[in-house]
């Protein structure tokens, strides 16, 4: 597959989209963290703007007040310098692309993490839906990139590797999108507790209603604000990212062929990962 270069380009060997331009990857090195910044890191189709707006809800909450928060794009520097409030980063980057400050600074990380065969598929969507990406065919073109690092982002095996290697320096919180989903309760728990935030039972079961994939889709769809606020580059419209938000619709997708190939490499690259153990895979 080739990347149209005016949509496409390499950097380091992966590919972004030209909205992050290499002239912003440059700079990423240079840029200033503060100490109090979050990130949440994933790769792309994982459950960011879930994961953001379960954030959303957490800061605007009762005990939060104190420290309002903003969330900001990587790929929007010069806002992202000039923001007042706590910041909240999204990010896709891999671990080795993170600028240093964040490293330096020991910012607090989450990172969500996809059964990589549904990420996959979604991801295989999203390419077909979105002008800001190249427009693929046949799946099993795509299944072949998607494997081989070819798709934005590289591949998914180096970038859920590349945070777990150093998951002793970040302190990362690792949350799964597939327990996510089925004790929602639980993961917003987690975070509370990851970053210090004290709420009540019903404050939590409260968050979690706002940040049903139900009700996130519906007020996309109402939202007369500016559907192109997403929250990172790779985002044409945040109407776009909500699609079927379930948990193993890759078995309608891979062939028992594909399914041995994806296999045959997950176990050959993640043997020794032990986030991949705990995947449901
Ligand atoms: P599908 O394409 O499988 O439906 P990202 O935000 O990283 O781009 O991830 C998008 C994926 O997360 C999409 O998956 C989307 O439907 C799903 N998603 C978004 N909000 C969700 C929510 N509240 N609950 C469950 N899944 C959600």
């Amino acid at each position: 597959m080739s990347h149209p270069a005016d949509l496409i380009h390499l950097f380091n060997g992966i590919p972004f989209t030209t909205r992050s331009s290499v002239e912003l990857l440059r700079s990423l090195d240079r840029f200033q963290a503060r100490e109090d910044d979050l990130l949440l890191v994933s790769y792309p189709k994982s459950g960011t703007h879930w994961l953001a707006e379960i954030m959303k809800h957490l800061y605007l909450s009762k005990v939060a007040l104190t420290s309002p928060m903003e969330l900001g794009d990587i790929s929007k520097l010069d806002e992202l310098n000039n923001m007042i409030a706590k910041r909240i980063i999204p990010t896709h980057l891999s671990y080795d692309m993170l600028p240093r400050d964040f490293k330096e600074k020991k910012c607090k990380v989450i990172y969500i993490i996809r059964n990589p065969k549904d990420t996959a598929v979604s991801l295989y969507h999203y390419y077909r839906d979105n002008p800001n990406l190249p427009t693929i065919e046949a799946w099993s073109t795509y299944l072949h990139m998607f494997l081989h690092g070819e798709v934005v982002c590289g591949s998914w095996f180096d970038h859920v590797l590349s945070w777990e290697e150093h998951k002793n320096e970040t302190g990362a919180l690792f949350l799964h999108y597939e327990s996510m989903k089925k004790d929602p309760f639980q993961s917003v728990r987690r975070i509370c507790t990851y970053l210090g935030i004290n709420l009540h039972e019903n404050e939590i079961h409260e968050i979690c209603k706002k940040t049903s994939f139900s009700e996130m889709k519906n007020s996309v769809e109402k939202e007369n604000s500016d559907p192109n606020q997403t929250v990172c580059a790779l985002t044409s419209s945040k109407k776009l990212v909500f699609r079927k938000g379930t948990v193993g619709e890759w078995k309608h997708y891979f062939t028992n062929k594909q399914n041995r190939l994806f296999d045959e490499m997950y176990n050959r690259k993640m043997h020794s990962s032990s986030l991949a153990k705990n995947l449901h895979y």
